[in-house]
Protein backbone atom coordinates (compact mmCIF):
# COMPACT_ATOMS: atom_id res chain seq x y z
CA UNK A 1 0.00 0.00 0.00
CA UNK A 2 2.88 2.27 0.69
CA UNK A 3 4.42 1.60 -2.83
CA UNK A 4 0.81 2.14 -4.21
CA UNK A 5 0.66 5.50 -2.13
CA UNK A 6 4.09 6.11 -3.43
CA UNK A 7 3.22 5.56 -6.94
CA UNK A 8 -0.16 7.80 -7.16
CA UNK A 9 1.66 10.62 -5.26
CA UNK A 10 4.22 10.45 -8.51
CA UNK A 11 2.00 10.12 -10.75
CA UNK A 12 -0.49 13.00 -9.35
CA UNK A 13 2.80 15.47 -9.36
CA UNK A 14 3.82 14.44 -12.74
CA UNK A 15 0.25 15.57 -14.10
CA UNK A 16 0.21 18.76 -12.44
CA UNK A 17 3.83 19.29 -13.20
CA UNK A 18 2.90 18.69 -16.80
CA UNK A 19 0.19 20.84 -17.02
CA UNK A 20 2.37 23.93 -15.49
CA UNK A 21 5.20 23.44 -18.05
CA UNK A 22 1.72 22.87 -20.96
CA UNK A 23 0.11 26.04 -20.49
CA UNK A 24 3.10 28.41 -18.47
CA UNK A 25 2.65 27.76 -14.39
CA UNK A 26 -0.18 30.15 -14.27
CA UNK A 27 -2.68 27.77 -14.63
CA UNK A 28 -2.35 26.36 -11.35
CA UNK A 29 -3.36 29.68 -10.01
CA UNK A 30 -6.91 29.61 -12.18
CA UNK A 31 -5.83 33.06 -12.99
CA UNK A 32 -7.98 34.14 -16.37
CA UNK A 33 -6.48 34.79 -19.57
CA UNK A 34 -5.56 37.84 -20.16
CA UNK A 35 -6.11 41.58 -19.72
CA UNK A 36 -3.37 41.82 -16.54
CA UNK A 37 -0.50 43.74 -16.38
CA UNK A 38 2.41 43.03 -14.28
CA UNK A 39 3.99 45.14 -11.13
CA UNK A 40 7.44 44.22 -8.94
CA UNK A 41 5.81 43.19 -5.46
CA UNK A 42 8.45 44.38 -3.71
CA UNK A 43 7.96 48.01 -5.09
CA UNK A 44 4.43 48.48 -5.39
CA UNK A 45 4.21 51.77 -2.92
CA UNK A 46 6.33 53.03 -5.58
CA UNK A 47 4.87 52.73 -8.77
CA UNK A 48 2.34 54.57 -10.01
CA UNK A 49 -0.61 54.38 -9.15
CA UNK A 50 0.21 52.07 -6.37
CA UNK A 51 2.30 55.30 -4.95
CA UNK A 52 -0.95 56.97 -3.73
CA UNK A 53 -4.12 54.61 -3.07
CA UNK A 54 -7.09 55.76 -3.31
CA UNK A 55 -9.86 57.60 -4.95
CA UNK A 56 -9.32 59.84 -8.17
CA UNK A 57 -11.75 61.19 -10.87
CA UNK A 58 -10.77 60.40 -14.41
CA UNK A 59 -13.00 62.43 -16.35
CA UNK A 60 -16.65 63.27 -15.82
CA UNK A 61 -18.02 59.60 -15.68
CA UNK A 62 -15.37 57.20 -14.60
CA UNK A 63 -13.26 57.56 -11.05
CA UNK A 64 -10.52 54.87 -10.52
CA UNK A 65 -9.92 53.44 -6.98
CA UNK A 66 -6.51 52.24 -6.42
CA UNK A 67 -5.90 49.47 -4.10
CA UNK A 68 -3.00 47.87 -2.36
CA UNK A 69 -4.17 44.42 -0.80
CA UNK A 70 -2.07 43.01 1.84
CA UNK A 71 -2.21 40.60 4.98
CA UNK A 72 -4.39 42.37 7.68
CA UNK A 73 -6.23 44.95 5.33
CA UNK A 74 -6.50 47.24 1.95
CA UNK A 75 -5.10 50.01 1.71
CA UNK A 76 -6.65 52.63 1.42
CA UNK A 77 -8.53 51.51 4.45
CA UNK A 78 -11.89 53.29 3.56
CA UNK A 79 -13.36 54.65 -0.01
CA UNK A 80 -16.10 56.67 -1.50
CA UNK A 81 -17.31 56.71 -4.66
CA UNK A 82 -20.57 58.10 -6.46
CA UNK A 83 -23.27 56.13 -7.75
CA UNK A 84 -23.82 55.97 -10.80
CA UNK A 85 -20.47 56.49 -12.45
CA UNK A 86 -18.19 53.88 -13.68
CA UNK A 87 -15.87 52.85 -11.14
CA UNK A 88 -12.60 51.73 -11.78
CA UNK A 89 -10.89 49.28 -9.25
CA UNK A 90 -6.81 48.92 -9.76
CA UNK A 91 -5.72 46.52 -7.76
CA UNK A 92 -2.38 44.48 -6.88
CA UNK A 93 -0.95 42.38 -3.75
CA UNK A 94 2.35 43.03 -1.87
CA UNK A 95 2.71 39.73 -0.46
CA UNK A 96 0.33 36.60 -0.98
CA UNK A 97 -3.06 35.93 -3.21
CA UNK A 98 -5.72 38.03 -1.40
CA UNK A 99 -9.31 39.44 -2.59
CA UNK A 100 -11.68 42.08 -2.79
CA UNK A 101 -15.08 41.00 -2.89
CA UNK A 102 -17.36 43.67 -2.51
CA UNK A 103 -20.86 41.76 -0.89
CA UNK A 104 -23.88 41.80 -2.92
CA UNK A 105 -22.00 42.40 -6.25
CA UNK A 106 -20.89 41.16 -9.02
CA UNK A 107 -17.24 42.09 -8.14
CA UNK A 108 -14.93 39.27 -6.74
CA UNK A 109 -11.37 40.28 -7.69
CA UNK A 110 -8.47 38.39 -7.21
CA UNK A 111 -5.05 40.22 -5.55
CA UNK A 112 -2.20 38.01 -7.10
CA UNK A 113 1.39 39.24 -6.35
CA UNK A 114 2.77 40.75 -9.20
CA UNK A 115 -0.04 41.44 -10.76
CA UNK A 116 -2.57 44.05 -11.62
CA UNK A 117 -6.17 43.83 -11.64
CA UNK A 118 -8.77 45.54 -13.09
CA UNK A 119 -12.38 45.49 -12.76
CA UNK A 120 -15.05 48.52 -14.11
CA UNK A 121 -18.60 48.60 -11.64
CA UNK A 122 -21.37 51.01 -11.62
CA UNK A 123 -23.09 50.92 -8.07
CA UNK A 124 -26.67 51.60 -8.67
CA UNK A 125 -27.87 52.84 -4.75
CA UNK A 126 -25.98 54.68 -2.62
CA UNK A 127 -25.29 53.24 1.13
CA UNK A 128 -22.64 50.86 2.51
CA UNK A 129 -20.95 47.87 0.91
CA UNK A 130 -19.07 45.53 2.60
CA UNK A 131 -15.58 44.29 1.23
CA UNK A 132 -14.24 41.03 2.57
CA UNK A 133 -11.34 38.66 1.19
CA UNK A 134 -12.01 35.56 0.44
CA UNK A 135 -9.18 34.05 -0.06
CA UNK A 136 -7.24 32.45 2.67
CA UNK A 137 -4.44 34.20 3.57
CA UNK A 138 -2.96 33.36 6.81
CA UNK A 139 -3.28 34.85 10.20
CA UNK A 140 -4.36 38.28 9.19
CA UNK A 141 -7.49 36.83 6.94
CA UNK A 142 -10.39 37.53 9.26
CA UNK A 143 -8.85 40.78 9.89
CA UNK A 144 -9.56 41.50 5.94
CA UNK A 145 -12.40 43.39 5.79
CA UNK A 146 -13.27 47.11 4.50
CA UNK A 147 -16.26 49.20 3.44
CA UNK A 148 -16.98 51.11 0.27
CA UNK A 149 -19.29 54.27 1.31
CA UNK A 150 -21.64 54.88 -2.11
CA UNK A 151 -23.23 58.37 -1.87
CU1 LIG B 1 -6.39 38.46 2.44
CU2 LIG B 1 -7.69 36.55 3.04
Amino acid sequence: WLIFGILSLAVFLSIVGFTAFAHGNESVLCLPAGGMDTIDPEKVSEQAPFDKPGVRQIDEDRYEVVVVAQAFGYDPPDIKVPVGKEIIFTLTSTDVVHSFTIDNTKVNMMAVPGRITHKSYIFDKPGKYLVLCNEYCGSGHHYMSTEIEVY
